[in-house]
């Protein structure tokens, strides 16, 4: 049987998987487009650049209004402000995601709710949302993670039921459909992320979509310095300068035109990686719920048995890496997380609602199961290869099934492998 590569064998794949980001002579041009304008920043706003792509995002995507601004962090603590869940307010986040959908609700005075997810969609398990409502929850930020995306007729249900304000965190989730409709335009807002590892990108950005053009109003004036975007300038905030830069939405500008083949591309391999990956033993791939009509995706992630594979997902993803195959573990689950950690800071919310913040108690077991056991993510270049690259990364995991559960001892190999690399 072949060695596995982090144990001295041979590599399975050699080859380099595409580099992200993509780049050519039109982002040189549309970068010194602006440089040479001379209107480099955000104001006043929304600058040419800017006011363009939000067209053509909206156009892709769906949805009435767009708001650009620095990132996919604040789009969601805006939107939370602009429909005014603040101090003390309960937002639903789910338990598996960036601590970001926990941060934007500290950042705008509310407490984020911890909630557990759906094992076939690692995305918010509706009725674990539903028992974690109480008369201070206002909102629910549903987040379409990997591949995948929420339950979104059952979470429109309960906002309905419950009268809360929906904030669709897409961060990766650009160009995905839900019974046609884009993500983000189906509750009251969606957010998008453009962070350099996102599939559409500048670097930093994000971008807001509302519902409402009045909640659209507000979110322009929170983020450019509390001035009024209304028709009567009336509508002042307390805001701040969040804006995006001219040099960045023209990246942006870019990246769009390039985005449908690439988002085709990721579609038509992870259709062909669902097939492949569903014969290797200890394999669950993650169903496709027939209401996601259009997939694109971030990363593609499915999840090992770890009886079948002799070993956790975390000497699996570090065997996956040496044989030459991109891939992540994934986040921790929210309430172990190392980067949200409300206990060690000052930080408004944490401190006056302690209460709310005991994550030792907290019980999350699918969260704990994807995060701790199971998950792995594979990542976005493998889909912007060929055929050839997702046979080799299935060939990968196959190879590395085979050896590990046949002999104990490799596991353990690599674990003490992986103490030693991160002492
Ligand atoms: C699920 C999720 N939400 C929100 C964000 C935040 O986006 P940004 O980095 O643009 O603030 C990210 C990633 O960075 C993310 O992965």
């Amino acid at each position: 049987m072949a060695e596995l590569a982090i144990l001295g064998g041979e590599k399975t794949r050699e080859e380099k998987y595409p580099s992200w980001p993509v780049y050519d002579e039109r982002d040189i041009e549309a970068v010194t487009r602006v440089v040479r304008s001379g209107h480099w920043g955000g104001y006043p706003y929304p600058g040419v650049e800017t006011k363009r792509f939000i067209d053509s995002f909206l156009e892709m995507q769906g949805g009435n209004y767009g708001v650009l601004m620095m990132n996919g962090t604040v789009t969601m603590e805006i939107a939370l402000r602009a429909a005014e869940v603040g101090w003390g307010d309960e937002v639903l986040v789910p338990a598996y995601t960036f601590q970001a959908t926990a941060a934007a609700p500290m950042a705008a005075g509310a407490i984020p709710i911890i909630v557990d997810i759906d094992p076939h969609t690692y995305c918010i398990d509706p009725k674990a949302a539903e028992a974690a409502i109480t008369e201070r929850t206002r909102a629910i930020i549903p987040v379409h993670l990997g591949a995948q995306m929420a339950d979104m007729d059952a979470i429109m249900a309960l906002a309905e039921k419950y009268n809360l304000i929906v904030v669709e965190d897409c961060a990766h989730a650009h160009g995905a459909k839900w019974r046609g409709q884009g993500a983000g335009t189906i509750g009251h807002f969606g957010s998008f992320s453009m962070q350099s590892s996102k599939t559409m990108t500048a670097g930093e950005g994000g971008l807001l979509i509302c519902r409402d053009q009045e909640m659209a109003y507000r979110a322009m004036s929170l983020i450019d310095c509390g001035r009024p975007h209304d028709p009567d300038g009336t509508m002042f905030t307390m805001g701040a300068n969040y804006r995006v830069s001219e040099l960045q939405a023209a990246l942006l500008n870019v990246a769009i035109e390039r985005f449908p083949a690439q988002a085709k591309q990721r579609e038509e391999l992870a259709a062909y990686m669902d097939e492949a990956l569903s014969e290797v033993s200890g394999v669950r791939v993650l169903p496709r719920d027939p209401r996601h009509t259009t997939r694109s995706f971030y990363c593609y992630v499915f999840a090992i048995d770890p009886e079948t594979f002799g070993a956790d997902h975390d000497v699996v993803c570090a065997a996956l890496h040496m044989e030459g195959i991109p891939n992540w573990e994934g986040y921790e689950a929210m309430n172990r997380y190392e980067l949200f950690q409300p206990h060690l800071s000052k930080l408004a919310v944490p401190s006056a609602f302690p209460d709310k913040f005991q994550f030792e108690g907290m019980s999350l077991p699918e969260a704990v199961r994807a995060c701790e056991h199971e998950a792995v993510w594979f990542g976005e270049s493998i889909f912007r290869s060929s055929r050839e690259g997702v046979d080799d990364a299935v060939s990968a995991l196959r190879k590395i099934q085979e050896r590990l559960s046949q002999d104990p001892g490799a596991a353990a190999e690599i674990r003490r492998l992986l103490a030693e690399y991160h002492e």
